[in-house]
């Protein structure tokens, strides 16, 4: 793998490429999955500091009724756990349940761990190492860019299935841009939506999710909400940080979409350095939708 001048490697001790380099942005390098968004400090700091955001826009971590379950003791697993901010608010809530959170990354504490807390480093696109109906509640939240529409359709949902133990539930957090008026931002998310789309996946794949689960046949409920996110001070606390995580998320992806726009990284970051004047110019919002399927007995 030759990588020019803005690429460099990290070499593992047994001599595989763990990380790339982009841009001063560091990335998997993974062969088998086309997540683009870095996972470096920069990342993990964007990630955890949205936790209480979203707790305070949705009100509360999980919509799936299952607070009873978990009071007694429930098994939990978050795909794609990040830096496993979730499943370390909910293991404290909830100490009789046990929670597993996995990731392609090693983003997530190793220290110090309650002991009702696992992180292990999967990929969800393979088989997970768990028996069928392990699970009483699979949550998974925010990762829209990391598979192919196919991908979500014939094994990510799949797999979160076959772990859900009848009865149990399904829990599914995703967004998209919902308005994207302004010229840096018009042009930042036509870049990423165009990325996307010659990769196979959709940008918008958190609307059609509860259509996906219903063609399962798999669930005896499916609760949809939607939110519309607005971004920006003006509209109060939980705004203001999710305009913070929709820029550091475009700075996250600096490292594949300047190079995918053929943009030097300086006017990449000069681009997103105006996604916040235009939001508030613009009442820039985005789109957040909760699924809980309720897996049949
Ligand atoms: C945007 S982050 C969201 C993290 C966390 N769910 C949250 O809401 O804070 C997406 C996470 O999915 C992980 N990821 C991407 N592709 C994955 C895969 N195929 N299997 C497991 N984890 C994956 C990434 O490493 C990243 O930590």
């Amino acid at each position: 793998m030759g990588g020019c001048c803005s690429r460099r490697y990290f070499e593992d001790e047994d001599g595989t490429i763990k990380y790339r380099l982009i841009y001063g942005r560091r990335y998997h390098n993974l062969s088998n999955s086309m997540y683009f968004v870095a996972n470096d400090e920069e990342e993990a700091f964007r990630l955890s500091r949205y936790h209480e955001a979203i707790k305070e826009i949705w009100g509360g971590a999980f919509n799936s009724p299952v607070e009873e379950k978990l009071r007694q003791g429930a098994h939990v697993i978050d795909i794609g756990c990040g830096t496993g901010i979730w499943i370390l608010d909910m293991a404290q809530q909830y100490p009789n349940s046990k929670f597993v959170g996995i990731d392609i990354s090693p983003i997530q504490p190793t220290e110090g761990l309650p002991p009702n807390v696992k992180f292990v480093q999967y990929n969800v696109l393979d088989i997970l190492p768990y028996e069928d109906s392990s699970f009483d509640l699979v949550h998974e939240k925010f990762m829209t860019v990391a598979f192919t529409e196919i991908q979500w359709k014939e094994q990510v949902i799949p797999e979160m299935i076959r772990l859900t133990r009848p009865g149990g539930w399904i829990e599914i957090l995703e967004a998209d841009p919902g308005t994207s008026e302004g010229t840096a931002t018009k042009r930042l998310i036509k870049a990423v939506n165009d990325f996307m789309v010659s990769k196979g996946s959709n940008l918008t794949i958190g609307k059609e999710i509860p259509r996906i689960l219903e063609t399962t046949n798999a669930f005896s409920e499916i609760k949809n909400q939607h939110k519309i996110v607005n971004l920006g001070k003006k509209h109060g606390k939980s705004a203001e940080e999710s305009l913070k995580f929709y820029v550091r998320g475009l700075s996250s992806v600096k490292g594949f979409i300047a190079t995918s726009m053929n943009i030097m990284p300086e006017h990449y970051d000069a681009l997103v350095e105006t996604v916040p004047i235009e939001a508030e110019k613009y009442s820039t919002y985005f789109n957040q939708y909760r699924i809980c399927a309720h897996k049949k007995n």
